[in-house]
């Protein structure tokens, strides 16, 4: 039976991959907030220490498969908080978990960014020089990045980490393809959890979420989600490798018919 780690099991699109994965045959390592097998807070470096060591006592120092689903939206106000979990914790838990994919079968992993990875360049991301040394900078740093959004800037935070992850995972493909460890991201649309309620609910964003009508009129499910994720975990997908799939409902297409 395949052992797959999933951070942010206890809801939305990762608590319904890992729904899914679990009904396919995998055993689930949970990594969460609550509810899951290991409780663990990947905002702060001593959280994500606790989660890779979480997961390795509980897989034998072999993993097969991991996926990173949590994170936090735009609406929450803490630009430093939203880098750590969206950016710092998930790379965190890339590099600490891949000496164990490198010992699994078949071993593959998705990072969840987002469409919002596309609403910025690399070129002009703010967190970007920030990122580079690997340093997770001090929050201060992180706030005056991305200042210059005044009210918005937890939007700008978001699209900053999301745009940062992609090309971190990115940047890892050659050393994790000589491994033989598969990593992809999605990059989901507006799809139907509790984030996206928050956000909806948020009085900057909400109304902006609630009128954009998509090419497909309707927000995604975790499960649509969850399922393009089951594939690209499974020996399936065994040539796919280092990409994003935008699964959006036609929006990128929509709004940059010229930009692939
Ligand atoms: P959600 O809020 O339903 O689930 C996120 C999970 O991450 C929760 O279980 C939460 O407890 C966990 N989490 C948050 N902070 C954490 C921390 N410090 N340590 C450990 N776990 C933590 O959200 P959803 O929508 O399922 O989001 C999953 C991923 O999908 C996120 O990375 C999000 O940015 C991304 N995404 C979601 C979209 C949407 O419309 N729902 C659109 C694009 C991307």
């Amino acid at each position: 039976m395949p052992t797959i780690a999933i951070t942010g099991s206890a809801s939305g699109i990762g608590a319904a991959t890992a729904e899914e994965l679990r009904r396919s045959g995998s055993g689930i390592i949970g990594v969460d907030l609550r509810d899951a097998e290991v409780i663990a807070d990947l905002s702060t470096p001593q959280g994500r220490e606790q989660a890779v060591e979480g997961v390795l006592s509980r897989c034998d120092g072999a993993l097969d498969g991991f996926v990173a689903c949590a994170g936090l939206g735009p609406q929450v106000d803490d630009p430093g908080l939203i880098a750590g979990v969206n950016y710092f914790g998930t790379v965190a838990l890339l590099d600490g978990l891949f000496p164990a994919l490198r010992k699994g079968k078949d071993p593959a992993a998705v990072v969840v960014s987002s469409v919002a990875s596309t609403h910025v360049t690399w070129d002009e991301n703010p967190l970007a020089p920030l990122v580079q040394s690997g340093d997770e900078p001090e929050v201060d740093a992180v706030d005056a990045a991305v200042a210059a959004a005044g009210e918005y800037r937890g939007q700008y935070a978001y699209a900053a980490s999301k745009n940062a992850l992609t090309v971190a995972v990115r940047r890892r493909v050659p050393e994790w393809g000589a491994a033989g460890v598969r990593v992809n991201t999605v990059a989901p649309g507006s799809v139907e959890t509790p984030l996206l309620r928050a956000g909806e609910a948020d009085p900057r964003y909400g109304q902006a979420i609630r009128e954009f009508v998509a090419p497909i009129p309707r927000h995604g499910r975790p499960e649509e989600v969850a399922s393009l994720i089951a594939y690209l975990m499974s020996p399936r997908a065994g040539f796919v490798h280092g990409a994003q799939f935008v699964i959006d409902g036609g929006v990128d297409a929509l709004l940059r018919p010229g930009r692939f």
